[in-house]
Formats: C-alpha cells, sequence, structure tokens
C-alpha cells in the first residue's frame, strides 16, 4: 500500500507540533483511514497522549525491526518515541537516528493509509531526509515562533524540490491577529500556500482578512484538516 506521509515539522520547540500530530492523526481515524502516529520527535511527547511509555519503538522501527504498534481506543496506531533510560545512557547503548535510518520504504511497511509524523531536532541531513520521504510538510508557526526557524524548513524544502522532491510543504499559521495573519501571509511566500488555524471566533468570522490566493483553507478545527489533507492526498 502507498500510504501518504504528513509530516509535522519546525525546528523551534512549544509552537505545537505534538497537539497538531495527535489530533490530526485522530482526525483521519474518524474520517475512517487507518493512520499510524510515528513519534520521532526528540525528545518525544506523543506517548503522553496515550500513556504508553517512550520505549523508542519508532527508532526501532525505522532501524528495521519490526516492532509492534500501540492501538489506542479510537483505533490509531502510535510507534511512541525514544527516551533513553540511565542504564541505555550508563551503557552507552541509546539510540540514534542517523541520515540512512530514514527510508520511505520503512514508512510503507507500516500498511496504513496515512502516516502521521511528529519530526524535531536532529542534525540536518536527518532532518532533510525526513522531509524527502513526505508527501506533505506541514511547518506550525505561532506569534512566538522565530521567523528564522520557520523559514529555515521552508528553504529546505525549496532545496529538496530542486533536487526533484514531489512533495508539498505549507505554512500552518497559528493566528490570534490581523497581524499574526499579515506576518503568516509573509513567510508563506516560500511555501505552497498558507493554512491558518484561529480559536478566535471575531477574527474568524472576518472573511475578507483570509482573501489571500496564498491562503489554502482557514480552519477552527482540526476536523478540517483532516478533511483537507485527506482531499490533497487524492489530487496528490
Ligand atoms: N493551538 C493551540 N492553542 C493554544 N495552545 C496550544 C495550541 N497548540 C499547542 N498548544 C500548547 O502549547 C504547548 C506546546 O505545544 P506542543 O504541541 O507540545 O508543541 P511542540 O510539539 O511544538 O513542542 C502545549 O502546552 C500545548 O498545550
Ligand atoms: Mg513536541
Amino acid at each position: 500500500m502507498m500510504g501518504k506521509v504528513i509530516t509535522i515539522y519546525n525546528q523551534k520547540g512549544g509552537v505545537g507540533k505534538t497537539t497538531l500530530v495527535v489530533n490530526l492523526a485522530h482526525g483521519l481515524v474518524r474520517l475512517g483511514k487507518s493512520v499510524t502516529l510515528v513519534d520521532l520527535a526528540n525528545p518525544p511527547y506523543c506517548h503522553k497522549w496515550f500513556g504508553i511509555p517512550a520505549d523508542g519503538s519508532a527508532l526501532r522501527w525505522m532501524k528495521g525491526e519490526d516492532v509492534p504498534r500501540y492501538g489506542t481506543r479510537l483505533g490509531l496506531y502510535v510507534l511512541p518515541g525514544y527516551w533513553p533510560d540511565a542504564s541505555d545512557l550508563f551503557d552507552g547503548k541509546e539510540l540514534h537516528l542517523e541520515a540512512e535510518d530514514i527510508r520511505r520504504e520503512r514508512f510503507e511497511t507500516l500498511q496504513t493509509e496515512m502516516v502521521v509524523v511528529d519530526g524535531y531536532r536532529y542534525e540536518a541531513i536527518v532532518e532533510k531526509e525526513l522531509l524527502r520521504c513526505s508527501d506533505l510538510v506541514l511547518v506550525p508557526h505561532t506569534p512566538g515562533t522565530p521567523l528564522e526557524s520557520s523559514q529555515s524548513v521552508l528553504k529546505m524544502c525549496r532545496e529538496l524540490r530542486k533536487e526533484g522532491w514531489t512533495g508539498q510543504y505549507y505554512l500552518f499559521g497559528i493566528v490570534e491577529t490581523l497581524g499574526d495573519v499579515q506576518k503568516s501571509l509573509e513567510i508563506s511566500k516560500n511555501a505552497d500556500g498558507l493554512m491558518l488555524v484561529t480559536w478566535n471566533e471575531r477574527l474568524r468570522k472576518r472573511s475578507t482578512v483570509f482573501e489571500s490566493p496564498r491562503v489554502v483553507r482557514v480552519i477552527g478545527e482540526y476536523h478540517n484538516l483532516a478533511m483537507w489533507v485527506v482531499k490533497q492526498g487524492e489530487v496528490g
């Protein structure tokens, strides 16, 4: 099965990647898709949402081990990330994700329609391979995110495209004010488009604010994001 790989990525922590990954993965399950969440974040956090251990399944899977997946009550499959325990550190047996571990074939082997990846903070060559394996890259950007960090991810995507990568990449602007919308529009000039999310009712009602050709969708609920992602998969 040729599953779609969706990677949520920004080099900055605390921008809402993990929250987006977990909600998007569940949204896709609710739409009837088979989905695996792969937590490659360093450090990982997705497991805390499900009360499962950070046993390193995701890294082991990428390295070629056919480890079992956790199944959540809603039917989502999860490969939790890696939090080295003291004995791993002491014995020098820590797992490291290397560029050669990031292979599209490992995502395909998961045999689900969608693979949602939480990716964060490795060496640039590892990060670049992860983006190269992805069909869709969403780059969360909040009002507090340093400009350079979002821009450097978009730059990496641009370079990949020059190298023949056929994936799509969007800025995922989390906005509260008109000023935030303007900033997101500006940054998204270097992306395929801008996905705007706001929980601000008053802002959401000002539809003219969002009438830019760069804005592909304005969402107030993750459900709508999941629907858009599925549609992307169909045309892509
Ligand atoms: N859309 C949002 N609105 C408000 N708070 C959010 C939103 N998304 C995430 N948060 C909060 O921001 C913090 C960081 O989110 P998280 O998803 O862990 O970011 P990251 O994975 O990029 O480090 C968490 O406390 C989370 O609850
Ligand atoms: Mg995170």
